[in-house]
């Protein structure tokens, strides 16, 4: 089985396209309005640049040695008899049951776009809510409907493959998505709300910081640069040969860093320009930013077209990173046919992931819950709180107990010189596992912060 190879240029756009998606533009900013603004900012900037840069090192680097799907990967590089290393792989499978959410948020996403041009912006934050919470809570049809479209599209481009599908549409999309992300911003900079959003997002007030927002921080550096289930392990895999990982990496965390905080000024200045309360939760883009943009009339439409449209793109280059890991392990592993693998993946997404959306109605809501919590709630938790920390812990461990030191200074020390890759190492072996087990313990309820 011959693996393809990114260019250069196109595995940097498609790892960034992975890492900036709607955690960056939908939650970032929310939970950072939920969570007090700059000290949860300040949290989240401390674990992305001492725990996420160093296990997005890592994995890369399983992926670039493995040269194969996730399971293959592991086995390839596990020391002899301790094979059952494959079973880490296993985490591509995270990817699906994101999708099931994901995809359905994607779909929400389409339909703003959709009524944005048909019927304009809602005048009234009543109104807002209402649409918002109608779309949620009873139609069911349409949520269907456009969570089917999503799938297709998500469907059609992995199955176009790494270079035709995969690669191309990150140099496209990932380029329009910043373009429109630093227009807006640039607007953003002549509204008197922008000294509020910068104040709000870079003045920490420790007194808002609770463990809670603490865990949900360094859970949210992990889901917002995509690590822990092997998309960016199964991207590796195609690395171009004489790219240097260390400078992938550092780009992709860079960017991924930089557009969400642009997202989140570009929201809070408009939110801030008409008073409007930053800890809206899920709803934020989705209910307040639609009504606020209704003030500036007709640029306020098209802002909000660029908006969802910027939002659209980076949601979706970041669902084909989480079905890419499976379809390459049923390819690699039963020697599927891409075509097969993407129609199988997708259909079990797109069941479960109306089953997600159900949970969230009026009339299916009960049935489709779990001890009182919904199925949507339910999937994303466990993804975002357990899984992908178990994941990152699972990478960090192998990388820096199980593969043999002078293969990782070969590498990452020639790469990053002796200095950086002390420090790197010293992280992915203590920092990060104890972050992360420390992390997963205290949500099990294990041990309390
Ligand atoms: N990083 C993506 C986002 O911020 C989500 C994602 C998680 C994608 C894990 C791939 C793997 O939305």
């Amino acid at each position: 089985m011959k693996i393809q190879r990114f260019s250069k240029i196109g595995f940097i756009m498609a790892a960034a396209g992975s890492a900036v998606g709607l955690g960056n533009i939908w939650k970032f900013p929310y939970m950072t309005g939920e969570y007090g603004g700059g000290a949860f900012v300040l949290v989240y900037l401390i674990t992305i640049a001492f725990i996420g840069f160093s296990v997005m090192v890592a994995e890369m680097l399983i992926g670039a040695l493995g040269r194969a799907d996730t399971v293959t990967s592991f086995e390839r590089l596990a020391p002899p008899g301790k094979k059952w290393w494959k079973y880490a792989g296993f985490m591509g499978f995270n990817g699906v049951i994101i999708m099931t959410f994901y995809s359905v948020v994607i779909g929400w996403i389409l339909y703003y776009l959709f009524t944005i041009v048909t019927s304009g912006l809602p005048e009234t934050t009543e109104e807002a809510k209402r649409a918002f919470n109608t779309l949620v809570g009873d139609q069911i049809a349409a949520q269907i409907f456009f969570h089917t479209v999503s799938v297709i599209i998500v469907g059609y481009i992995v199955y176009r493959g790494i270079k035709a599908g995969i690669e191309r549409i990150n140099l496209i999309l990932m380029p329009a998505l910043m373009v429109i992300l630093f227009g807006l911003l640039l607007y953003a900079m002549t509204l008197d709300g922008f000294r509020e959003a910068l104040a709000f997002m870079f003045e920490p007030k420790w007194e808002k910081l609770n463990s809670e927002a603490l865990i949900r921080a360094v859970g949210h550096s992990f889901f917002t640069l995509s690590l822990g289930m092997g998309a960016i392990l199964t991207y590796a895999a195609s690395l171009p040969k004489d790219a240097s990982i260390t400078q992938t990496a550092f780009i992709v965390t860079f960017m991924d860093t930089l557009i969400a905080l642009v997202a989140g000024l570009v929201i809070f200045s408009f939110l801030f320009q008409f008073g409007a309360e930053p800890g809206q939760g899920p709803g934020l883009v989705f209910i307040s930013l639609p009504t606020i943009l209704h003030n500036f009339g007709t640029l306020g439409v098209i802002f909000a077209l660029l908006f969802f449209l910027a939002l659209a793109f980076a949601g979706v280059t970041s669902a084909i990173s989480l079905v890419e890991p499976v379809v390459q392990y049923l390819i690699d592993r039963f020697h599927f046919t891409r075509g097969k693998a993407v129609l199988l993946i997708s259909f079990i997404y797109w069941l479960v992931g109306i089953g997600a959306l159900l949970s969230y109605t009026n009339s299916w809501g009960k049935v489709m819950s779990v001890g009182g919590k919904p199925l949507f709630d339910i999937l994303e938790y466990t993804t975002d709180s357990i899984l992908l920390p178990l994941g990152g812990f699972l990478i960090s461990v192998f990388v820096g107990y199980l593969l043999p030191k002078s293969q990782l200074f070969a590498q990452i020390g020639r790469e990053m010189g002796e200095r950086a890759y002390r420090v790197w190492y010293f992280s992915v072996r203590y920092i990060a596992p104890l972050a992360l087990l420390f992390m997963m313990l205290n949500l099990m309820g294990v041990i309390e912060l």
